[in-house]
């Protein structure tokens, strides 16, 4: 059976010329964003925002390669104030070398998409730049304390990745936070799965030009055209599009790479406004709730 298996890649692999596999993206570009959307994942469940836990973990199964990474939170939070329920950890990952700082989505993602605020504020982070009045204040009840956490674990941790990530909400305070990390000499890399629309177009042009942005967004998924572009905001570049399905395992060929601030290429431009394709990245990036 083996050797007709092998026949039959050998086969393939000459029937396509490379020419014809095209692929959007590379395998060790798709393992990191798979990575990254499992530490979204993971900020979800309650266990993972406990200071006392060794490691982390996943009742639902949708982190593995976390637990395979042995990943240990250095300091958790859970903020719930009138800027609501921001929420995460700080990581140590020995494996790969990382200090991952994850944020946790709303666990009432349809309540959350219904209330979501259109308020833009004029904002220090660049010259002309107007941020989700929301986002920057719940960014802004924590960044004291976790820039400091930060601090301390780049001292503990020499040469660790920092990587910001998150998913929905999460997301939002990943990209707004690792802009004021940026702004104050840090060099974040930041994953962030369904971001919402977190400022205008002169913030989504900054937030570009820095770069190592991987925004990630599937099929229709209505988070990430919110608040409308109508309302004056816009969205970063690149975007890693998921074009596959609803629980579809992802590959390298059902990733598209937009280019573009704004861009109607990927994701703002379908038709369709889905809730479900909202939990599905990579993972069920929710289910610990
Ligand atoms: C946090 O960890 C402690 C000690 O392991 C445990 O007793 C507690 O139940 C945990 N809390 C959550 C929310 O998992
Ligand atoms: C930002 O400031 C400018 C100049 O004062 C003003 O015209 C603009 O309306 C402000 N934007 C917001 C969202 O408040
Ligand atoms: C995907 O899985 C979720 C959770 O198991 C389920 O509720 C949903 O109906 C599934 N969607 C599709 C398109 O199979």
């Amino acid at each position: 059976m083996l050797f007709w298996t092998l026949i039959a890649l050998a086969s393939l692999s000459t029937a396509l010329p490379a020419g014809l596999t095209r692929r959007d993206i590379s395998s060790d570009t798709l393992d990191q964003l798979d990575l990254f959307a499992q530490y979204s994942a993971a900020s979800y469940c309650s266990n993972n925002i406990n200071s006392s836990a060794t490691t982390l973990s996943c009742a639902a199964g949708n982190c593995p390669e976390v637990q395979t990474a042995k990943a240990a939170p250095l300091y958790a939070f859970d903020d719930s104030t009138q800027y609501g329920d921001v929420a995460g950890f700080l990581a140590a990952d020995d494996t790969n070398k990382l200090l991952v700082l994850s944020f946790r989505g709303s666990r009432t993602l349809g309540t959350w998409i219904a209330n979501l605020n259109f308020d833009l504020s004029n904002s220090t982070l660049c010259s002309g730049c107007e941020v989700h009045t929301g986002f920057w204040k719940s960014w802004d009840t924590v960044s004291a304390k976790l820039t400091s956490e930060i601090d301390s674990a780049m001292k503990d941790y020499p040469g660790y990745t920092l990587v910001l990530t998150g998913h929905s909400f999460g997301a939002a305070l990943a990209v707004l936070g690792g802009t004021a990390l940026r702004n104050a000499g840090y060099k974040p890399s930041l994953y962030t799965y369904g971001e919402p629309r977190v400022g205008n177009a002169a913030l989504a042009t900054y937030i570009t030009n820095q770069g190592s942005l991987w925004r990630v967004t599937h099929t229709d998924d209505i988070v990430p055209k919110l608040p409308p572009a109508s309302f004056g905001f816009s969205q970063p570049s690149p975007e890693y599009w998921i074009t596959s399905g609803d629980n579809v395992t992802v590959t390298t060929s059902t990733i598209q790479v937009i280019q573009g601030v704004g861009s109607d290429s990927g994701n703002a431009g379908t038709s369709g406004a889905s809730i479900e394709a909202h939990k599905w990245y990579f993972e069920d990036v929710d289910a610990c709730q």
